[in-house]
């Protein structure tokens, strides 16, 4: 596992079995989890005073502990409750000393009680760090959430995370008011969201490129895509689908 210091100063890590860094080194690690997942989580849900979150997939629980932070910064009352499945117990169990930004201090008992028991919780707070697919857990997990944070390695990368049956699972575990936030702006994604009858709006601002959030309602603070007018345009594009991928 290589640590790579990202253009806002926080770490990530390069995935030498994907290829892959763990966040944009372009947007910084720490700038993408807040601009592209929390941010939108807490702006879609200003009133919610329990906020369910799947977060997808841990990785360097970069997402998990933006969200804390930011919990903790602006919604102190609000309770949180996190499940992020994750394949890789090595780097969960290794991240005990990954070099975190250092508003992440105080949560480091977190990080802790993660990293050895996969799970952590005080009086606002439950988290579930659960070692297993992703795809399983989705078919498995239950109850309604109002956020997935999907951030997955990239859809080329690891197709079976973006398929349309994939985001069938998602779809069937949101809340009616739920969101799931993504970096991926590609139309695949979009349509296998779309797909599975989320509403695609598009997350621009300063400092980050561009990136999805689909919602179950209409949101009046993101600008709608339109998807029909996009398919329309785009007669050939086709979402992701397990039966074309080698299971
Ligand atoms: C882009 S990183 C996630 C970054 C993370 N959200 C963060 O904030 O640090 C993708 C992660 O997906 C994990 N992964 C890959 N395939 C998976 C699967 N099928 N199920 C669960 N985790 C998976 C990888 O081990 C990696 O840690």
């Amino acid at each position: 596992m290589q640590w790579v210091q990202s253009e806002d100063g926080s770490y990530t890590a390069y995935s030498a079995e994907y290829d892959e860094h763990y966040h944009s080194t372009k947007d910084g690690a720490l700038n993408e989890s807040f601009k592209k997942h929390v941010e939108p989580a807490f702006a879609l849900h200003p009133t919610k005073n329990h906020l369910k979150i799947i977060d997808i997939c841990f990785g360097l629980g970069l997402n998990t502990l933006a969200t804390l932070y930011y919990r903790d910064t602006y919604f102190p009352k609000t309770t949180l409750e996190l499940y992020s499945p994750e394949l890789n117990g090595e780097l969960v169990t290794s991240l005990i000393n990954f070099p975190y930004p250092e508003i992440f201090a105080p949560y480091l008992n977190v990080i802790t009680d993660l990293a050895i028991s996969g799970r952590y919780e005080d009086e606002r707070t439950h988290i579930t760090v659960e070692i297993t697919d992703a795809r399983r857990a989705m078919r498995e997990l239950e109850g309604k959430w109002d956020v997935c944070y999907q951030d997955a390695f990239s859809p080329s990368a690891n197709p079976l995370l973006w398929t349309q049956e994939y985001f069938a699972d998602v779809a069937r575990l949101m809340a009616d008011e739920g969101v799931v936030t993504t970096y991926s702006i590609a139309l695949a994604t979009r349509l296998a969201l779309y797909k599975n009858g989320f509403t695609l709006y598009l997350n621009a601002g300063e400092g980050y490129r561009q990136a999805t959030v689909a919602s179950r309602r209409e949101l009046e603070s993101f600008e709608k895509v339109d998807m029909e007018h996009k398919i329309a345009c785009n007669p050939s594009a086709e979402p992701l689908r397990d039966e074309n991928l080698a299971l």
